[in-house]
């Protein structure tokens, strides 16, 4: 038996990136197989049953797999340097409530699964929540295997080499009926739970988030011998189209959008670049709001763009409507869970995805300064440990 401190002490040295600080754990690379091994050995350590789906999905059973189980679980996966606990603090917490229940003698009259997802980040794929996305049939299976990563390898070359066959992969009515009920503990990422008060939440609802990728074209050429005045630069139309994100944000109240990453093609110190992508994330509660601030966007990109002599292409890439968690789950867990808060959150989760199709819920555990995706990221060992009790009462509570 171990604490939910010690099984996260015990990957703190996993995926250490020494140029970014924080982790960085992309699905499927040396780092997260390391985890996904990890949480396998811890798994079978407590008498689960073990298997990965046909989607990456790694499943570990309290009792025999059968429909209508009470699921737990979350990521391993992080962005790039991201912090310690967005992801691993639900599974963490998950095994760690496995000990607390059968300490206290629990005998689950359902089985209890807990369950690690790929590529939550979408930091490799460029889709979030990949792996609950396919369970459920959220994106098509030709899309999904045709995604590629920076290094151009398409996610069904990178499944063919982690031993799944990407004929298999896609939707999976027969797993997906196994959730009867599906809790995620996750950390909370914004300013939710501050100091002194309960350190664990209910969650409540998602802001609708989509991602879309915005191909500014302009004129290759050379840095020293093109006039100023004879450039078609996207880099210099890029920095309109940022501040024009910004702006359009800022006019709506509860929008948030950012441009997290930009890529100057062909990106060299003395060449105008003939292209600038970059990737905009969007989220609002109400979903034709985020279509409108999208259109402002657009417009406001084509003009920054015409005014620099280039064009803009918009792609979305990805789009995950409002959700609201299953009211009655919610209300149970509250009744199991009280003095919690009830919170909605600008993040997104599995939790999320699966909202769609079977009964789910979140628990948040306090993060204080709210600072999330970062190395930063923080959850005190006491309300890690809150944290992990919870869960286990919201788990025998439902059970
Ligand atoms: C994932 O954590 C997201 O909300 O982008
Ligand atoms: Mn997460
Ligand atoms: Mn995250
Ligand atoms: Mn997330």
């Amino acid at each position: 038996m171990e604490t939910v401190n010690q099984l996260l002490d015990s990957i703190k040295d996993v995926g250490r990136d020494a140029v970014r600080g924080g982790y960085s754990r992309a699905v499927y690379s040396t780092p997260e197989l390391d985890l996904r091994q990890w949480f396998i050995e811890q798994a079978e350590q407590r008498g689960l049953a073990v298997e990965t789906d046909r989607n990456g999905i790694i499943w570990a059973w309290w009792g025999k797999p059968q429909d209508g189980a009470l699921v737990t679980g979350s990521h391993l996966d992080s962005v790039p340097g991201g912090g310690a606990f967005d992801g691993p603090l639900g599974v963490a917490s998950a095994l760690a409530a496995v000990d607390i229940l059968k300490a206290r003698g629990v005998q689950p009259p359902r089985p209890l699964a807990i369950t690690v997802f790929p590529e939550e980040e979408g930091s490799r794929f460029g889709v979030a929540c990949l792996g609950s996305r396919l369970l459920t049939g959220a994106i098509g299976v030709d899309k999904a295997l045709n995604l590629r990563d920076a290094g151009g390898d398409t996610f069904a070359d990178v499944a063919r080499a982690n031993d799944l066959d990407p004929r298999h992969i896609g939707p999976d009515p027969e797993a997906l009926a196994r959730i009867g009920d599906f809790v995620e503990l996750h950390v909370e990422q914004g300013k939710g739970l501050g100091n002194g008060g309960p350190a664990v939440a209910v969650g409540s609802s998602i802001l609708g988030h989509g991602r879309w990728k915005l191909s500014v074209h302009g004129q290759g050429n050379h840095a020293g011998t093109t006039l100023m005045a004879d450039r078609s630069d996207p880099m210099v139309a890029a920095a309109q189209i940022i501040l024009a994100v910004r702006g359009a944000a800022a006019k709506q109240p509860d929008a948030r959008a950012t441009v997290g990453r930009l890529t100057p093609v062909p990106g060299g110190t003395n060449v105008i670049a003939s292209r600038v992508d970059l990737w905009l994330d969007a989220r609002h509660p109400d979903d034709a709001v985020t279509a409108q601030l999208i259109e402002a966007i657009y417009r406001a990109a084509t003009e920054a763009a015409a005014g620099e002599g280039c064009t803009v292409t918009l792609t979305e890439e990805s789009y995950s409507d409002t959700v609201h968690f299953d009211p009655s789950l919610s209300q149970r867990i509250s009744g199991l869970l009280p003095g919690a808060p009830v919170l909605a959150t600008g993040a997104g989760h599995d939790a999320g995805v699966l909202a769609g199709y079977v009964p789910s819920a979140m628990v948040f555990v306090r993060n204080p300064s709210g600072i999330s995706h970062s190395p930063e990221e923080y959850v005190a060992d006491e309300d890690a440990a809150t944290g992990a009790v919870a869960l286990a009462d919201v788990l025998e509570g439902l059970l």
